[in-house]
């Protein structure tokens, strides 16, 4: 099967890296020096084009890596019916995407931060009839998981792609309050970057209240701690980050 990247930036380089060697790859750009430094990465191995010129998309599978905004600019150049479409553009429907493209196939992608280290949680949802083909390319930068409603995407979305960075905010604050107490900022950064790769082993293999009730010995250190969690709502500021991250995609 032949690829159709339309877009040349960290995204399609991201997935182009785990595709090149078992797909024929063409990449659709807009800056011809950008998509040959692009091809010099892989020694070559991609055939370039430049939107401007237009794209026949005659029975292509094409991967849109390009900013969400450039969507109305960009269609226009394709003409003919593409076989199937697998979108990354963030926020961007279905129907916005059948209404720039013509295709018989729509997928629409949102893989997170994770993407440039291969491990990202993609989610998709879309046409069932491209499902398999699409699980298999969007797992050239990690896992993928099939939602079977476009709601139930944005939902799942406010937990992948916003979650690098309330994972973020919680490892920060972590070694916030370590620091607090006297320790190195060093040490600090260090043990949490453990502390979460040991953590995700622990979370794949056991449900997460398990996890805190094997910690949690009566009385003990742990209790203490999860008190003040409990005390302060940390449990339902989550909740209700994760609802006004998903409201926030309708609008
Ligand atoms: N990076 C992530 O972790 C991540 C996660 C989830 C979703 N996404 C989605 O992935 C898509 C690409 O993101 P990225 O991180 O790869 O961004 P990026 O590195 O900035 O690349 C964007 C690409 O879009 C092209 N582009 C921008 N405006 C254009 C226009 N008007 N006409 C034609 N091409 C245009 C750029 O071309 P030039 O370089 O020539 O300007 C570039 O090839 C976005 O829609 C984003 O929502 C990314």
């Amino acid at each position: 099967m032949k690829l159709t990247f339309v877009g040349n930036g960290a995204m399609a380089k991201a997935m182009i890296e785990g595709l090149v060697n078992s797909y024929e790859i063409e990449v659709i750009g807009k800056d011809m020096d950008k998509l040959r430094a692009l091809n010099a990465v892989f020694e070559g191995k991609l055939s370039l084009g430049l939107l401007q010129e237009g794209v026949d998309a005659t029975g292509k599978t094409l991967i849109l890596c390009v900013k969400p905004h450039a969507l109305e600019a960009v269609a226009p150049h394709f003409r003919g019916e593409a076989h199937g479409l697998i979108s990354v553009l963030a926020g961007t429907p279905l129907h916005a995407l059948q209404k720039a493209f013509t295709c018989k196939h729509f997928i629409r992608a949102m893989p997170n931060l994770a993407a440039a280290h291969r491990a990202s949680m993609t989610l998709l949802t879309g046409d069932v009839a491209f499902q398999e083909t699409a699980q298999h390319l969007l797992q050239s930068i990690g896992k993928t998981h099939w939602l079977g409603t476009e709601k139930e995407f944005d939902i799942a979305m406010a937990l992948t792609g916003s979650g690098p960075a309330f994972l973020a905010l919680v490892a920060e604050a972590l070694c916030d309050g370590v620091v607090r107490e006297g320790l190195k900022r060093e040490d600090a950064t260090l043990l949490v970057r453990g502390l979460f790769e040991g953590f995700a082993p622990l979370l794949r293999a056991n449900h997460p209240a398990l996890i805190k009730e094997a910690v949690m010995s009566p009385g003990g250190v742990t209790a203490a701690g999860l008190g003040v969690l409990e005390e302060r709502g940390v449990r339902s500021a989550f909740m209700e980050t994760m609802k006004k991250t998903y409201e926030k995609t309708l609008k």
